[in-house]
């Protein structure tokens, strides 16, 4: 994710906003950047990697002036690199931007822009937000409309931060759904997309609101919506700790992370997904021919990326109707698969790093097999060895339990099994406006399930002692039964396994005695009642079964729970995106009451290096 920090004042500007992006490094980067404004100039610094390179940089060739705007990238568009990385200048060198966010429609404004003869210097999508200012500069009239006129045409996020030479001492910021505040000092201003960022240096701050801009001086401020009607914004008092500020006011990043999960979705469908229309993959070069001409193919990844997989299995052959082979990748490199030209791999993977999923990647390529990775970070040994990179717009994920990450890695699935269907020609196409709908639904969804965080919070306290825990489920409530039971491992040390709802019988019920606890989701309309039978068998055997369903269901489970936790109705097919929600909490609020370190739990590690 990256990280904005803008200021304007009295003192030099380098140190605050060093130290400004020093207090944004714990959201993850890989390249940093300022743009300082002198004397009508604008001079800028930029660094691949940590922010200490930036730092030495600037060590040697100091960047004088009282006004200036500094990024730490997560890159998106263009791979981390020194001129991918932020402030991105126009042409001219006389407007300076940093942005936070995606621009959906860049391939389209680069174009308007190229065409006008200008030329582009990174492979970015920020790259056009200072050309096209500028190119409004002369026909609007001044600094403050050309920014106006601007922001009308960018589809997508953004929080921005723009200097120009031709105002010096002027520093503007604009919001949509990306966070940006204003910090007010005394004959200074602030901009951050984060509030650790300029909490050293006050604590008086405005939220902007989306599709806000702001136009600071160092002893005024404006306010405007794109309109340029002014506006009248409070200033806020932050009474957060530094610490609480990291985690966005929430006490673990853990929970921030589930809690970001809408806006993750959000990021991962946006531009991608709109009911009527084509799935749009640009990254995915796929014709029907090649697709048909594949014999096999396999999704391959560790974990919680490997339950993706598992869902992932069931949307492509639900929709497209080719069968598909799940394996963990330490397991499906060992195993000598049949792969071949004929082979399509796909590998799913947060990091990017995971040494056995890379391994499978390389094995899959050196015999001509063709891999299109799912991942989480733009620039990753995956990402860059596949031959087809869909990201997941997770931004960085910071617990080491993956949830955010594998939220969208879930809708990528999804969204890839529908562009599959669309190529074969194979799902009719309401079928699919039908899914899209209820796809692009799911972040409200989101946020009702996680409304429920109180509910789970009590229920955890009803069973945090217990030593085993026994998760069960039928098709794809297998996969969050799975998925719930790697939560509570990791999370709270609880031994706990998961099985189809069906195997019981085959020797797992004989461990179900007086007060076992049994959780269960039941979201799959075709399974409700096989399921129900199953927690009976269970429930007559003295366990406590909490089922996780919706409303709709419910009669037919209420017989066999002891605790029912309603989940937001949704299509069949995508109910894990769902029903994990209360799973997550309840492995946070689990370990929390045991006392453990629920960001870092032991033993484990967020990337996986080595086999
Ligand atoms: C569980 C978890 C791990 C990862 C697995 C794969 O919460 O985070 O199971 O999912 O190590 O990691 P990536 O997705 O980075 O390849």
């Amino acid at each position: 994710m990256c990280g904005i920090v803008g200021y304007l004042g009295q003192q030099q500007a380098e140190t605050i906003l060093l130290e400004g992006l020093s207090k944004l490094e714990y959201r993850g980067y890989d390249s940093a950047g300022i743009c300082i404004q002198k004397n009508g100039e604008l001079s800028m610094s930029k660094a691949k990697g940590r922010l200490k390179n930036l730092a030495q940089e600037l060590e040697h060739h100091h960047l004088e002036g009282h006004a200036g705007i500094g990024h730490t990238r997560w890159a998106t568009h263009g791979a981390p690199s020194d001129i991918n990385s932020h402030p991105h200048a126009s042409m001219s060198g006389n407007i300076a931007v940093v942005h936070n966010g995606i621009i959906e429609n860049h391939n389209e404004l680069r174009s308007k822009l190229q065409a006008e003869g200008i030329e582009f210097r990174s492979a970015t999508d920020t790259e056009v937000i200072p050309n096209l200012i500028e190119f409004y500069l002369s026909k609007e009239g001044g600094l403050l409309k050309a920014v106006a006129r601007t922001v009308k045409e960018l589809k997508g996020s953004y929080a921005l931060g723009i200097l120009s030479k031709g105002e010096p001492g002027q520093l503007i910021a604009v919001r949509k759904d990306s966070p940006l505040i204003v910090g007010v000092g005394d004959k200074e201003r602030f901009i951050a997309s984060d509030v650790p960022a300029i909490l050293k240096y006050t604590k008086q701050v405005v939220y902007l609101d989306n599709q806000e801009i702001a136009v600071l001086n160092a002893d005024s401020m404006n306010f405007y919506d794109y309109d340029l009607n002014p506006l009248a914004k409070d200033i806020h008092e932050i009474t957060w700790t530094a610490e609480l500020a990291e985690k966005g006011g929430y006490d673990h990043f853990t929970l921030k992370e589930i809690h970001e999960q809408p806006k993750a979705l959000r990021d991962t469908m946006t531009g991608r997904i709109q009911p009527g229309n084509p799935i749009r993959l640009d990254e995915l070069e796929l014709t029907e021919e090649q697709l048909k001409a594949y014999r096999r193919i396999y999704i391959v990844a560790c974990g919680t990326a490997y339950h993706a997989g598992l869902a992932g299995k069931k949307a492509i052959e639900n929709l497209a109707r080719i069968p598909v082979e799940v394996d963990v990748a330490s397991e499906f490199r060992y195993r000598n698969p049949i792969v071949d030209q004929a082979t399509l791999v796909i590998v799913i993977s947060q990091s990017g790093e995971t040494a056995d999923t890379l391994a499978v990647l390389r094995d899959a390529k050196a015999k001509g097999a063709r891999v299109i990775a799912v991942t989480n970070v733009v620039g990753s040994s995956i990402a860059r060895d596949a031959d087809d990179v869909i990201y997941t717009w997770a931004g960085p994920e910071i617990g080491v339990a993956s949830t955010k990450a594998y939220l969208t890695q879930l809708v990528a699935m999804y969204t890839l099994a529908m562009k599959f269907a669309e190529i074969l020609n194979i799902s009719q196409g309401s079928d699919l406006d039908e899914l899209k709908s209820a796809l692009l639904n799911l972040p409200e969804k989101v946020e009702e399930a996680l409304a429920m965080n109180e509910k789970v919070r009590a229920y955890a306290e009803t069973m945090f002692r217990v030593h085993d825990v026994y998760f069960l489920g039928r098709g794809l409530d297998n996969v969050t039964a799975t998925e719930g039971s790697l939560k509570l491992k990791e999370l709270t040390y609880i031994h706990s396994e998961s099985y189809p709802g069906g195997e019981l019988k085959h020797g797992p019920i004989a461990l179900i005695e007086d007060g076992t606890v049994v959780i269960s989701p039941v979201t799959q309309s075709d399974l409700v009642e096989k399921m129900v039978s199953n927690l009976h068998e269970v429930k007559t055997r003295g366990s406590r079964n909490l089922i996780l369903t919706m409303e709709k269901h419910l009669d037919i489970v209420r017989d066999a729970a002891d605790e029912v936790f309603i989940l937001p109705d949704t299509h069949d097919l995508i109910t894990p995106v769902l029903a994990i929600i209360p799973l997550q909490l309840l492995a946070y609020h689990v370990s929390l009451l045991k006392g453990f370190d629920v960001d870092k739990p032991r033993n484990l590690a967020k990337s996986v290096t080595v086999e």
